[in-house]
């Protein structure tokens, strides 16, 4: 167990890791980026935009999981919906191409910059690592590919197959169906402190990268570890405190 503010250990154990599984968007993809083109169509309000826009999209894949397979649509299409949302909401009055200029920046978001060297020096442990997202294949393809990702990872899942998203437990088994391991010797990598919810409520350990130090969720579980970029995961994984 350690003290440290970067890597707080709670329950898990790095050295019975046998998978790693990223989350992609707001912890390998910068979701906020968008924010820059926000502002140049928005002068001043991009990180509303951005902040809303994300809201909303995850807002939308919750209440369609929660709606049932028959509500399910792809997440690029909940991402289009969100902006529309986006568009009431904040009364924008968004041209078309306004719009167009803001999916293709979602469509090619920026990488964290820590996330290249990170994933070169996890691969080089032997470790499978793999993507775990609601992004639908082709909106993972492109966005890997933008970012300098492809080729990186030993698989890409994609929730589309299920019909629904995380949280629910299903999404989390998908790693471990490829890799054919037990939950516990999976651990999810995400930013999202629902989503490390969700995986640790499936059984696998999580790492929260919590980019914004962030109070942990009240919802009954705890992450196996935490720390403040990708960076300190590998410390963890190494032994270490991540300090
Ligand atoms: C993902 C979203 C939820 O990549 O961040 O799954």
């Amino acid at each position: 167990m350690t003290s440290s503010p970067n890597s707080v250990l709670t329950h898990g154990v790095a050295s019975d890791l046998s998978v790693l599984a990223f989350d992609a968007y707001g912890t390998l993809l910068d979701v906020y980026s968008v924010a820059q083109a926000a502002d140049r169509a928005f002068p001043g309000r991009g990180e509303q935009v951005a902040r809303v826009w994300r809201d909303k999209q995850v807002d939308y894949s919750r209440l369609r999981a929660l709606g049932g397979p028959d509500r399910y649509v792809s997440f690029w299409q909940i991402t289009q919906d969100a902006l529309t949302a986006v568009d009431r909401l904040l009364q924008l009055q968004m041209t078309v191409a306004q719009r167009e200029a803001l999916l293709a920046a979602y469509a090619e978001l920026k990488a964290y910059p820590e996330v290249v060297d990170v994933l070169g020096r996890l691969r080089e442990t032997g470790r499978p690592v793999c993507v775990l997202s609601n992004g639908n294949p082709e909106m993972l393809s492109q966005a890997l590919q933008a970012a300098g990702l492809q080729g990186v990872f030993d698989a890409v899942l994609s929730v589309e197959p299920l019909r629904t998203f995380k949280v629910h437990p299903d999404t989390y088994g998908l790693v471990m169906k490829r890799f054919g391991v037990p939950a516990q010797q999976v651990c999810l990598v995400s930013s999202n402190a629902w989503d490390v919810c969700g995986a640790r409520w499936a059984g696998l350990q999580a790492y929260w990268v919590n980019r914004q130090q962030a109070p942990m969720e009240v919802l009954g579980v705890e992450p196996s570890a935490q720390g403040k970029t990708l960076a300190d995961l590998v410390t963890w994984l190494e032994g270490g405190h991540g300090d």
